[in-house]
């Protein structure tokens, strides 16, 4: 793999090529006053990449609008195609717009497949991402079908941080707020020893997006510490709820929350500290710095993939 670089956004990027061992080429950002960009890979000659294996690592910036975030990533590909790289691999961790992967009202779109399909037009080989919201439902190879397309765990890492953070993490009961979530607590069970994984119950209504979430009988959890697990935070509500049900209704004793993406729309963290959680760790596929929020790093299972890919 001598000749592999990985270009890429500072921090998560920069732990990739520590990883791999190889040269880190960084990414400069430039916004133009009416907000176009014009990301810059900071090569000295095109030889840098020129018929090289290239990875390029993407993590979205803490304030950062995701539509930026896809639309950096886009050109950043395009700059690197043009300059003949061999291999394209893409690390794209956090793949916004996964959530909208079909037409749940009239008339919209179904953004998945498309950003996927510009993903493919840019020329890349090769796609990763973390625990992606699609993998679940319909597989990626749906969304890509020129190219290969891999969905590497998050979990791994919030795993082996919760293993490193308690000293007893089999006593956790690992419960996820709703039951597309049930394959991620079982992943968390196994990795931290415990032998119990279960679901809430969680309805969205399309239009006005309000969530309900229902108890499950069959599960004790009184007095009881409960792991819960989701792949996104985004408003908080889903999670902080489902802390609230299980401590306040069904009577667990305490919660601690871990999931993959900090999409962290604002107050979302102050909804979970309102849980007085025994510990929050997310992980690094967006950068965050939010209060109280501990970060477990993807940056080793995504070169894990890599050195399998090539
Ligand atoms: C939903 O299906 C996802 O797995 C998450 O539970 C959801 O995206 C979390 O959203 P929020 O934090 O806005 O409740």
């Amino acid at each position: 793999m001598s000749e592999l670089v990985v270009v890429g956004d500072p921090s998560l990027g920069f732990k990739v090529a520590n990883e791999l061992g190889v040269k880190f080429i960084q990414i400069e950002d430039r916004v133009f006053p009416d907000g176009e960009i014009a990301p810059r890979i900071l090569v000295n000659s095109i030889e840098d990449v020129k018929n090289r294996n290239v990875v390029a690592v993407f993590q979205k910036k803490e304030e950062e609008n995701v539509n930026n975030y896809v639309m950096r990533s886009f050109l950043t590909l395009s700059t690197l195609k043009r300059y003949e790289t061999k291999r394209l691999i893409v690390a794209f961790p956090y793949f916004a717009y996964a959530r909208q992967d079909n037409e749940f009202r009239l008339g919209e779109p179904v953004s998945c497949g498309i950003v996927a399909k510009i993903f493919e037009e840019t020329g890349v080989t090769d796609f990763i991402t973390v625990t992606s919201h699609v993998h679940r439902i319909t597989g990626l190879e749906k969304w890509f079908p020129k190219i290969k397309a891999y969905d590497v765990s998050g979990i791994t890492a919030l795993g082996q941080f919760v293993k490193s953070k308690v000293k007893s993490p089999e006593e956790f009961i690992v419960f996820a707020p709703d039951s597309e979530g049930l394959a991620w607590a079982k992943e968390m069970a196994d990795l931290i020893g415990s032998h119990q994984a279960s679901a809430l119950e969680k309805k969205r209504d399309v239009n006005t997006g309000e969530i309900t979430q229902n108890i499950v009988q069959d599960v004790d959890v009184k007095g009881k510490s409960i792991l819960l697990v989701d792949d996104i935070v985004s408003t908080g509500k889903t999670t902080a709820r489902a802390a609230n049900m299980l401590r306040r209704k069904m009577g667990a004793k305490k919660v601690a929350f871990t999931y993959v993406h900090p999409v962290h729309s604002p107050g979302a963290t102050d909804l979970l500290r309102k849980e007085s959680p025994l510990f929050i760790v997310t992980t690094d596929t967006i950068e965050t710095s939010a209060k109280g929020v501990e970060v477990a790093s993807v940056a080793k299972v995504m070169s894990e993939k890599v050195k399998q890919i090539l």
